[in-house]
């Protein structure tokens, strides 16, 4: 019965986009924060845009702000443009100024790794002050790369997203994620590289910056494949920013893939430089998480 009701609830929260979110409580009551690392590089801001703009039409009533994890980024922007981004405390603490009672904390990141983390210590710190300061409710949605749905779910939308490059049997994707030394979330890497294999075997290699799968086991896979001429270089994260700019497809940077790649044999090289978060299947990917984290909220209650 619970499990019908909750999804009552879902499908009539569907329907009518701008229904109060979280409770009954007065809408105005609720904001959303969306939580991101990043992007000192200006071209790169319109994916994070992207998901922000998605998440405000999707939910047009609730107060949708959106913070930086990186301090040095928004040190840079502050000094560059003089755009103030709050750090999610700051931007918690001015949630609680302003009057706001349940926030839904919306990290854009891709694994549940460090950092993601660390923006559940500021939630869950935030959520576990009572009174004057604290909030009714203050709950964190799920990263993308999220167990074997979320990387089913990340697999499919790459597989709409590079379909057109996939009609050439010669043509594989390599996808640059971040990674996260030291932490079991790395593993959602190979769950994603599964679901990836399973939907396009050969076709796909997913390698990261920081940690493994590295460029030199993505090469390795790679040799499996000797059919396989042409590589398209593409990032497996929200932004194109620097990593992707100069880790990725440095040209005068001798450790970047496209180079690694290139003095190892692979002369045919395409580069796509596009944030997922530019993706509009990805932000409605976000968008679903939000629902899908009420949809839990709802059934502990
Ligand atoms: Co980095």
């Amino acid at each position: 019965m619970q499990k019908i009701i909750s999804a009552l609830i879902l499908a009539i929260l569907i329907m009518i986009p701008s229904a109060s979110f979280a409770h009954d409580e007065d809408e105005s009551k609720s904001a959303f924060l969306v939580v991101s690392f990043g992007t000192s590089v200006p071209e790169a801001r319109k994916a994070i845009d992207n998901l922000v703009d998605t998440v405000k039409k999707e939910f047009p009533s609730v107060d949708v702000r959106l913070s930086f994890t990186s301090n040095i980024i928004r040190r840079k922007i502050q000094k560059e443009t003089g755009e103030s981004i709050p750090t999610p405390a700051q931007a918690l603490a001015q949630l609680n100024d302003e009057g706001y009672s349940y926030v839904t904390v919306i990290p854009t990141h891709m694994i549940p790794g460090e950092e993601y983390d660390e923006v559940c210590n500021v939630a869950n710190a935030f959520g576990g002050i009572s009174g004057k300061f604290g909030f009714e409710e203050v709950n964190v949605c799920r990263p993308f790369l999220d167990g074997v749905k979320g990387c089913e779910a990340v697999a499919d939308i790459l597989m709409k997203r590079f379909s057109d490059k996939l009609k050439d049997n010669e043509t594989a994707i390599i996808l640059m994620g971040h990674g996260t030394p030291e932490h079991i979330a790395n593993a959602q890497y190979l769950q994603l590289q599964l679901a990836l294999n399973q939907r396009a075997y050969g076709r796909f290699f997913v390698g990261t910056v920081e940690s493994a799968p590295s460029i030199n086991d993505v090469m390795a896979e790679l040799k499996r494949h000797p059919e396989i001429k042409k590589l398209i270089l593409s990032p497996l994260m929200i932004v194109a920013g620097d990593h992707a700019q100069n880790d990725l497809a440095g040209k005068d940077e001798p450790e970047s893939w496209i180079n690694i790649l290139k003095k190892n044999g692979w002369n045919e090289i395409d580069t796509y430089l596009v944030g997922l978060g530019e993706d509009e299947n990805m932000a409605r990917e976000l968008v679903r998480k939000i629902y899908a984290l009420y949809d839990a909220v709802s059934e502990e209650e």
